[in-house]
């Protein structure tokens, strides 16, 4: 599953790398606003998105239940062709608004979702 302690034990992406991400996938709203925390090689290698909520798009196989569930609308679908998981994932969009329900934690059947809400 997703490293809890990703936020130590990885970087931040930087913008040149976050541009690389954009253009790799078919969405622009990709990565906009969401902290990337890499190492990030579109399109087989593609971080971890988010910070307080965040999701490791290299374990995400679009399974989508974290998304129809989430009482706040958390997440949102964004295109990711040729990863080799999935070619959708979900970027926590408006991670501000979560309300620490967990729900997404315990229902991701790949445990990739982390949610800091200690
Ligand atoms: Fe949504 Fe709850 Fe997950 Fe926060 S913890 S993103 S509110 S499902
Ligand atoms: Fe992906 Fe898990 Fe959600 S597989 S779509 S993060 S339920």
């Amino acid at each position: 599953g997703i490293d809890p302690n990703f936020d130590s034990n990885r970087e931040k992406v930087g913008e040149e790398e976050l541009d690389e991400l954009r253009s790799s996938a078919s969405q622009t709203e990709f990565g906009d606003g969401v902290d990337v925390w890499g190492p990030v090689e579109p399109p087989e290698k593609l971080g971890i998105h988010g910070t307080h909520v965040a999701v490791d798009y290299d374990l995400c196989v679009a399974d989508g239940a974290c998304l129809e569930n989430c009482p706040v609308d958390v997440f949102t679908w964004v295109e990711t062709p040729d990863h080799p998981e999935s070619e959708r994932k979900v970027e926590p969009t408006r991670e501000d608004q979560c309300i620490d329900c967990m729900l997404c934690v315990d229902i991701c059947p790949v445990d990739a979702i982390d949610v800091d809400g200690s």
